[in-house]
């Protein structure tokens, strides 16, 4: 039988060097931005953006609220390189795919990537509207993006995940937050592959099961950004909460409209948070 192949190193390298090719801008922080979130690239000054189908190798999203570009410019003078867009496990994409451009940020040398998502709340004193920081996860998708052969260049083969949201982040995401007087929950974000919205009954037993949000996409950017070495800080906007048995369900309209709305205040804590990691 033959061995597992994997995604070949080559293609970061490939994809870091047409990176390179656009600008000499060197990178420190990732920035992931999610649903609805797109918008915070507006404060990347001096950008260079570069359409994700430009990049050799690099996956593309399908879902509207992604726009699939990646931003490289200085925040709070600070270099990054956002995704405006990412994809996910429900668009068809392996989890190696997924996880690929947290592999290109490694190349480039980001040391620190911020991931933000839109996410259910399954807390009853979490609502929609609520900035929530994610101090850990619960995998239900029961899968990752580092399965198939190890890549040692990268990191080690049995990667610990308890530490996977760095503690000294978090710290500064609620240092940021309490200085800008913007409230932030905190708590366990569940991940679920969708594109289903789950059950009612489902998310009883997350909650049961002590998550705080569910959601579909971070996890698999985190364990890669991990394994690597880098430090990790995710931010989930909560757009809806466990409803009623008389209210209309669920609909990505509606998570992409209440993501923009609590844009502004999503900005200005991520703002903060560059700034103090500098
Ligand atoms: N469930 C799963 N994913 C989501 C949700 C949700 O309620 N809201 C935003 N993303």
């Amino acid at each position: 039988m033959e061995k597992p192949q994997g995604i070949p190193p080559s293609w970061r390298k490939e994809a870091a060097a047409a990176v390179r090719s656009r600008t000499g801008l060197q990178p420190k922080v990732g920035i992931i931005l999610g649903s609805g979130l797109g918008p915070f690239a507006e404060e990347i000054q001096g950008a260079t953006v570069i359409p994700y189908a430009e990049i050799p190798h690099f996956p593309v999203s399908t879902v509207p609220g992604h726009a699939g570009r990646l931003v490289l410019g200085r925040v709070e003078g600070v270099p990054v390189v956002a995704m405006q867009g990412r994809v996910h496990a429900y668009e068809g994409y392996p989890l190696a795919a997924v996880a690929f451009p947290v592999w290109v940020m490694k190349e480039l040398g980001v040391e620190t990537l911020i991931a933000s998502n839109a996410a259910g709340s399954l807390n009853p004193d979490y609502h929609a509207g609520d900035l929530m920081l994610i101090t850990d996860h619960l995998n239900f998708v029961f899968d990752n993006p580092l399965v198939g052969p190890n890549d040692d260049e990268l990191g080690p083969r049995f990667p610990a995940s308890d530490l996977a949201y760095t503690p000294e982040l978090q710290a500064v995401a609620r240092e940021a937050a309490a200085a800008l007087g913007v409230p932030l929950r905190e708590g366990v974000y569940a991940w679920i592959r969708g594109p289903i919205f789950e059950t009612a009954a489902f998310c009883r037993f997350l909650r049961q099961a002590g998550a705080d949000a569910i959601g579909m996409s971070t996890v698999p950017e985190i364990l890669a950004a991990v394994h690597c070495g880098m430090r990790t800080v995710a931010i989930s906007c909560l757009t809806d909460e466990l409803r009623a048995k008389d209210e209309p369900p669920l609909t990505h309209e509606e998570v992409l409209a209440v993501a923009e709305r609590v844009g502004a205040s999503f900005r200005s804590l991520l703002k903060e948070i560059v700034r103090r990691l500098a």
